[in-house]
């Protein structure tokens, strides 16, 4: 191929979502109440988000329309390229193929805009004033507050500590687009206030700063909560990804062999493979990769149980891969891959067999990241280095396998993880088997 480069044109970009909850090959377990354990109805999660959203989680429609206000955001960076890796491939001199999807060219830096705009859309239309929302790494609080700014909606971001302090430009860049930010825990909340009282140099986590979020938005009547993975909406509105992924490799006459990606809450891992789900369930043969950290090992240590998405119980029960809803990841630099559990709809497909699940430490996916940036010249997101060891181990197996990536994210704001990296001070942490043990034990009776 001479090609190193698949563009769309604008008129490619999707105009419907895909909803795999129809095709799933066995029925996800239905969410509960946190406090009755009773199944969840759309009323119970009206005061957290707009009517729309709520449809659209438990929706059964396969497509969904995407609006024109929200298509109209989606053409300042969409369709979105799909490059090969030549350069990489020729460095681990394989026979497969490379691809990456590549979706760091988004404004704020990564996939999480796909979601965000929809999202800021269905609130500000149901006359939602606010949005409060969590952040790990400052990928998703950058991007829900772009999309805040653009729609005219004000944005409240509850930040990982760990992150604020490591990465302290992703909190300008929110602050540039109007955005108001806090260092989570905080002591503006009472779930806040508990762990701060129990751990007054807590580190934070993704599972924290969702309470405080929730709490946030349950507490104000013109706020609402929204949440940058997990859930089925998020996931759906990431499928533009794999939707126009797919129609790529079809004007090359590619199929692919393998698609791998990595995993915080799972939806650019989501979002890039469930299109080509339908096509594994009927007997194509297509590995499907989710790649996570070894130090929140969710999909490769987890049990599949039921558990609360937040630390302090306030999310309702929902069945997944978990860590236990209290377990606080250390401090490595993909901050977004610090989440105790994973999306419902990814873990049962994980559970069911379609989709395989593989660890990596933070040294040897920043070796990989550097390499990438060394041979492809984009320098991707700690998040996404972790996907792009496992293409490179899967590629030295040096078969004629077409492998394709979802580059999820750029690491311009990372720059003091890789200056860690390339100065030899970053630890692997492996999450042992007693820790898991325990919590265990945290774990709903259910
Ligand atoms: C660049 C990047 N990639 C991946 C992730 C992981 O999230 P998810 O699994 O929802 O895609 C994040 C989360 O912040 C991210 O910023």
């Amino acid at each position: 191929m001479d090609q190193e480069k698949v563009l769309l044109s604008e008129k490619d970009i999707p105009t419907r979502w895909y909803n795999i909850l129809p095709d799933l090959p066995a029925p996800l377990p239905p969410y509960l109440h946190p406090g009755t354990g009773k199944p969840l109805t759309p009323q119970d999660l009206a005061p957290l988000f707009p009517m729309a959203l709520i449809e659209q989680e438990l929706s059964s429609e396969k497509w969904i329309d995407i609006p024109d206000e929200v298509l109209d955001v989606y053409r300042i960076y969409r369709p979105t390229p799909l490059h090969r890796a030549v350069k990489l491939e020729k460095a681990l001199k394989t026979k497969s193929r490379i691809y990456y999807k590549n979706e760091s060219v988004s404004p704020p830096g990564s996939h999480k805009l796909n979601t965000a705009i929809a999202q800021a859309y269905y609130n500000k239309k149901e006359g939602v004033k606010r949005i409060c929302t969590e952040t790990g790494a400052g990928q998703w609080g950058s991007a829900l507050s772009f999309a805040c700014n653009i729609l005219g909606l004000k944005c409240t971001v509850y930040m990982v500590k760990a992150s604020y302090y490591q990465k302290p430009y992703r909190k300008s860049l929110m602050h540039i687009w109007g955005a108001e930010v806090h260092p989570s825990p905080t002591n503006l909340t009472k779930s806040g206030k508990s762990v701060l009282e129990k751990n007054p140099d807590s580190p934070g986590s993704l599972g924290i700063a969702i309470s405080e979020a929730v709490e946030d938005a349950a507490t104000h009547d013109d706020a609402k909560y929204s949440l940058g993975s997990v859930l089925n909406h998020v996931l759906m509105h990431q499928t533009v990804i794999g939707l126009e992924t797919k129609k790529q490799l079809e004007m090359i006459g590619e199929k692919p062999d393998v698609l791998i990606g990595c995993v915080g809450g799972g939806s650019n891992f989501s979002g890039f493979c469930f299109p080509f789900v339908p096509e594994k369930l009927k007997g194509k043969n297509i590995r499907m990769i989710a790649v996570e950290p070894t130090a929140c090992p969710t999909l490769t240590k987890g049990p599949y149980a039921y558990d609360f998405g937040d630390t302090e119980k306030l999310t309702p029960l929902v069945k997944m891969y978990t860590l236990g809803h209290d377990f606080v990841p250390e401090a490595i630099h993909a901050g977004g891959l610090r989440y105790h559990g994973a999306a419902p709809v990814l873990s049962l497909l994980v559970n069911q067999g379609v989709i395989e699940a593989r660890a990596y430490s933070q040294n040897p996916a920043f070796e990989a990241g550097v390499l990438f940036a060394r041979t492809e010249g984009f320098l991707p997101a700690p998040e996404t280095n972790h996907a792009i060891k496992c293409v490179i181990d899967e590629a030295k197996k040096n078969e004629e396998k077409c492998i394709v990536f979802n580059f999820s994210g750029h690491g311009h704001f990372d720059l003091s993880a890789y200056d860690a990296y390339l100065e030899g001070k970053l630890e692997d942490f492996e999450h042992p088997e007693s820790k898991i043990e325990q919590a265990l034990k945290t774990l709903p009776k259910v």
